[in-house]
């Protein structure tokens, strides 16, 4: 059965635009400012659980613009399904996500100016420092996932650094102008699933997924979970969190004839 993540970032990033020096230390919010920073992703997560989401997708940011400490800790402490931190390949982050043990770590390109992350990992290109922080996540006990675009190149260094899991960059499909280059995009994630599994290592997908888009990606074989945010989080604007969660879970199940 296919998984759906749903991604929380974009709540922090409501809470951030009006408590922007909520960086939670220690102690009580409230004897900070006067105000509870609201929303609060950690609410966001558990009613995404409770419409059926199979796991919690946070982007811890070297910069913190968005998801904090305070809240990746308190997920860990909360969350019944699983967590996936997606992060870049730092020394601080690395550390603390090896204390803090989450379900599954994504490894991710990361630019300060960029709105939100443009593009896969160069795993082909990058330095060994890949594998060995690869290594070290996974002796920690994480399952390692690598965001890649669906490249033949990038899976197969992939491959060979290690990884559990790759997921796959679904941004250029997302961004199709029209069928024959939404067609040409699901060929290529075909092509970089089907290599991934041959090559044993197991497929999640993300990125720019929505409720329009997302019934193509079923066509993409091998794939694990879909690991959505942004268009989950507009729709639960005007629906509510739940409703948005169960009606993408609706739309990723295999029809029943
Ligand atoms: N997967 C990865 C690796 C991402 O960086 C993001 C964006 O934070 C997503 C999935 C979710 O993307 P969206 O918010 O466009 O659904």
């Amino acid at each position: 059965m296919l998984k759906l993540g749903v991604n929380i970032d974009h709540v922090a990033t409501l809470r951030q635009a009006r408590y922007r020096s909520a960086q939670y230390p220690a102690g009580n919010p409230r004897e900070l400012s006067g105000a509870i920073p609201e929303p609060d992703p950690v609410w966001a997560a558990v009613e995404a659980e409770l419409a059926g989401a199979h796991g919690i997708t946070v982007h811890l940011r070297e910069d913190r613009r968005h998801i904090q400490d305070r809240d990746v800790r308190l997920l860990r402490q909360t969350i019944r399904t699983r967590l996936n931190l997606e992060m870049a390949d730092v020394p601080a982050i690395i550390a603390f996500a090896e204390e803090l043990k989450p379900d599954e770590v994504c490894l991710v390109p990361e630019k300060r100016q960029e709105v939100t992350t443009e593009g896969g990992l160069n795993v082909a290109g990058a330095p060994k420092s890949l594998a060995r922080t690869v290594a070290r996540l996974k002796k920690a006990g994480i399952v390692v996932s690598l965001f890649v675009d669906p490249d033949a190149r990038q899976i197969r260094a992939a491959t060979d650094a290690g990884a559990d899991f790759v997921e796959l960059h679904t941004g250029t499909f997302a961004n199709a102008r029209h069928e024959l280059e939404e067609a040409a995009e699901i060929k290529k994630l075909t092509t970089a699933a089907e290599l991934a599994h041959k090559l044993g290592v197991r497929v999640n997908a993300g990125h720019g997924l929505n409720y329009q888009n997302t019934p193509a990606i079923l066509a993409v074989p091998h794939l694990e979970t879909l690991n959505t945010g942004h268009s989950i989080m507009s729709r639960a604007l005007f629906v509510g969190l739940r409703q948005a969660v169960r009606e993408m879970l609706a739309l990723m199940a295999p029809p029943t004839r």
